[in-house]
């Protein structure tokens, strides 16, 4: 038997999504110094939500540079089990509910403009959504704990239809709510798809840009300093996910980013056990199984405010796998692939932070998605450049996603 490297079951390990026709090309790397450059918008952090701007104003023509520390989705992207889950959500804002439907609509639209340009495929399926109940009571429970925001189209499935439709299911499922508008996607795929697009468009995409530091002075932003030289612009979008908190400490502004941990274990069904495999993703209390374009089946996710570290542990893996072989008894024999964890940017309220932070001029956040952001990452594209394009908070609709909403203590106002 083969030795497993230690760091394979106790650090992150990226979902392996570049199999078949999902691998894709790297980035065009450029090795040009970043001295005395000049961008009019300066993108900090190449996570899904940093390409998701490039993308947008790449698209209407603005100059933008984007520079990530690592790699592009490095860091919180690429743990994410990419679930576009609009409609079986339970969102801690209704505005959240109707920002999350029309951008899960918007990916859509982006899937066609990114093949067009690049011919790259970000694994983007709509197969639907099936939320499971053992029981009546639980049926009930789900019920009145749910807000009222979550009100996307969806058809009741009685124990029969289930057993009909979804065969691999659970044959004692009491019911189950099919939820036909819900997608999904390969995280890492998407945020180099959008990097790859923006580039093509003419973006710069900078990948291993270490020491970024703003540069403001009383007038507002001036530009980024970093290892390799010093860049003025107009305009800085921290996009930096967890790091977001400490990029706008160096300038006086508290915005915390609050880590949530979170662990995912991928399977594979052997071609023989391909009838015992999820057809649609299963959205259960306990647990979600995502099976996903490049023939794994991902399966999330636990969850621990405050805590950062990136080990697995066995506890989390056995929890998972129980409640998802609960579901899908027919994964029993499914081959165990790989586990990670990652860390999940939240907020004191759970919104993110979007829009400008009016202490200082030309100065952006959009941080902070907590378990949202492959879904709301199109959606926030298209509200940062409408700001840059001038239109205010109110116009867009997005106050209740202002910076300014946290006082200088880091207190909600
Ligand atoms: N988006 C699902 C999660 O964060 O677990």
């Amino acid at each position: 038997m083969e030795p497993i490297e230690p760091n394979q079951t106790m650090k992150a390990v990226a979902p392996s999504e570049e199999q078949g026709k999902f691998t894709i090309s790297s980035l065009e790397r450029s090795s040009e110094s970043l001295e005395a450059m000049h961008a009019e918008t300066i993108i900090v952090g190449g996570g899904v939500i940093g390409c998701a701007i490039a993308f947008e104003l790449a698209s209407r023509g603005r100059e933008v540079l984007l520079v990530e520390q690592s790699e592009i989705a490095s860091g919180t992207s690429s743990a994410a089990a990419g679930m576009l889950a609009a409609d079986s959500e339970d969102f801690a804002h209704p505005f959240i509910a109707q920002a999350a439907y029309e951008s899960r609509e918007l990916l859509m639209k982006h899937k066609d403009q990114i093949s067009a340009l690049t011919g790259m495929d970000f694994g983007l399926r709509r197969s639907g959504f099936i939320t499971p109940f053992r029981s009546y009571m639980d049926l009930s429970a789900y019920k009145n704990k749910r807000s009222s925001s979550s009100s996307g189209e969806k058809t009741w499935w009685d124990r029969s239809t289930v057993q009909r439709e979804v065969t691999w299911l659970n044959r004692d499922t009491y019911g189950a709510y099919y939820r036909p508008m819900e997608s999904e996607l390969l995280p890492v795929s998407l945020s180099r798809a959008y990097a790859r697009s923006a580039q093509m468009m003419g973006a710069r995409i900078c990948e291993g840009v270490r020491d970024v530091r703003l540069i403001v002075n009383k007038d507002g932003v001036q530009g980024v300093s970093t290892a390799q030289g010093e860049i003025s612009c107009k305009h800085v979008i921290i996009a930096a996910g967890l790091h977001g908190e400490q990029l706008m400490a160096q300038v006086g502004v508290t915005l915390p980013s609050i880590p949530v941990k979170g662990e995912i274990v991928a399977i594979r069904f052997p071609a023989d056990q391909a009838t015992y495999r999820p057809d649609r993703t299963v959205y259960a209390e306990d647990a979600y199984i995502v099976p996903k374009a490049n023939g794994e089946v991902w399966i999330g996710a636990t969850s621990f405010p405050g805590r950062k570290d990136h080990s697995v542990s066995a506890n989390s893996v056995q929890r998972l796998l129980g409640a998802a072989s609960y579901w899908v008894p027919g994964m029993k024999d499914a081959v165990f692939l790989r586990a990670w964890a990652g860390i999940r940017p939240s907020t004191p309220d759970k919104l993110p932070y979007v829009g400008k932070c009016e202490q200082i001029p030309g100065l952006y956040a959009a941080y902070g998605h907590f378990r949202n952001g492959i879904l709301l990452s199109a959606i926030t594209g298209r509200w940062i450049a409408d700001m840059l394009e001038g239109k205010s908070a109110e116009e867009i609709g997005i106050e209740a996603l202002s910076p300014d909403r946290i006082n200088k203590k880091g207190v909600m106002m």
